[in-house]
Parts: structure tokens; sequence; C-alpha cells
């Protein structure tokens, strides 16, 4: 990156009223509205190559049957976009919505289920595709209603695991990466809405 252009992001942070003292370094990346990061936990790449062995090892894990993949919202949409063009057997795509965190950084312990799938779930393989599991609460609580539904199966696939959660009913079968101890975000993962775009995994100062 050029020193004028490393300056015309300085200037636009100082300019954009965040309160935030501007700061100037050699990796600033302009989608992080002024903020920095402490370090880049994964790769777009390492992602691209970890999303890559996921499809195998799911298509492996399900050589018939009526496959749906099921995306928690928000934080799942880039991932499951991505895994399910890896999963090299016929699946269909839906998704739910649960709200856990608000804007906190710190799990509230408050589930609640926003938006319901629509597809029938009896007598379905569910894979429920998770972002990132910490104390496993709203994995814990998704499966409970899924479960009502009678499906033939369920198993959990998330991004990351911080392995916060011990005592997890059902703990995911498959794993991106083991996640840092730090509050990431890209990749889907936000902080307060901001920064799921980031095509990298990341913690920010
Ligand atoms: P749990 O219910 O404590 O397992 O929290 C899981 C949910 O909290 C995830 O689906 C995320 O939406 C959010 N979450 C947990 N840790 C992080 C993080 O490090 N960054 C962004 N979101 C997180
Ligand atoms: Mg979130």
């Amino acid at each position: 990156m050029s020193d004028s252009s490393v300056e015309r992001q300085a200037s636009s942070a100082e300019g954009s009223g965040a309160g935030r003292p501007p700061r100037v370094d050699g990796d600033r990346d302009p989608r992080l509205e002024g903020r920095v990061l402490r370090r880049v936990a994964f790769t777009e790449d390492r992602i691209a190559q970890r999303v890559r062995e996921l499809g195998a090892e799911i298509a492996a894990a399900y050589p018939d049957g009526g496959l749906l993949v099921l995306g928690l919202l928000k934080g799942s949409f880039i991932f499951v976009s991505d895994l399910v063009r890896q999963i090299r057997r016929p699946l269909q795509v839906d998704f739910l919505v649960v709200s856990s965190y608000g804007n906190e950084t710190v799990s509230s312990g408050i589930v609640r289920l926003v938006y319901d799938p629509q597809a029938v779930l009896t007598g379905r393989h569910i894979l429920l595709v998770e972002d990132i599991v910490d104390s496993g609460r709203t994995l814990s609580r998704v499966i409970d209603v899924l479960k009502e539904r009678a499906p033939a199966s369920i198993e959990v696939c998330a991004l990351l695991d911080k392995h916060h959660a011990t005592h997890l009913a059902h703990p995911p079968r498959f794993v991106g990466f083991d996640a840092p101890n730090e509050f990431l975000v890209g990749y889907g993962l936000d902080h307060a809405e901001n920064f799921r775009h980031l095509p990298y995994i990341a913690s920010l100062e």
C-alpha cells in the first residue's frame, strides 16, 4: 500500500466521527472503519483450503439419504455459501435465525428463535451449520427445537470452535478450526453487525 493511500485512510477514519484516535500503520484495510487488527487468525487461502476439506468430509459422511444443510444466520452466511459448493452430493439448503448476543461481545445466555426453517425436517438428515461455538448455548437451544420435528439425524458443522463448551449433548461433528480465545470478526462473524464482509478472520484491537 502506498504512503498516500495510508494517509487517505487515516484522514477518512479521523473524519468518521467514531471517537477513536486515528492510527496509521502499514496494513490498514479500508473495510475496518478505522479499527486496527490485532492479527489475522485465518487467511482467506487457509479458510478456502479447510472448507474444501470439510466439503469432502461431509460428502463422505453422508453416502445416501436426503441431506438438508441448515445455516444459522446471520453468522454462517458466507461459510454456508462456500461450504455447499464443496459438498459433491445432492443436498438442499435452508436457514434459521436466532438472536443471541445483541451488540455485546459477552454471551447474555439469551437465545431467541427469530426465523424458523420452511423446509420439512421429518426424516431428513440435518447438517446444522454454525459460524462459531463459544458457550454452546445457541447450539443446544437450536438442536432442542429441531429434534421436535423428528429428523432422521442431526449433526453440527462449525467453522470455529472455542472449546469452551464441554458438556454439549451434540458436540460439532465437523469443525473447521480451533478458535483462539479472542473475539473474532470476518467471514460472516460480526462485532455489532460490522466486519462480516472481511474475507479473512481476524481479532481487533
Ligand atoms: P454461544 O451460544 O456462546 O456458543 O455463542 C455462539 C454465537 O455467538 C455465535 O453464533 C456468534 O454469533 C457469537 N460469537 C461467539 N464468539 C464470537 C466471536 O469471537 N466473534 C463473533 N461472534 C461470536
Ligand atoms: Mg453474532
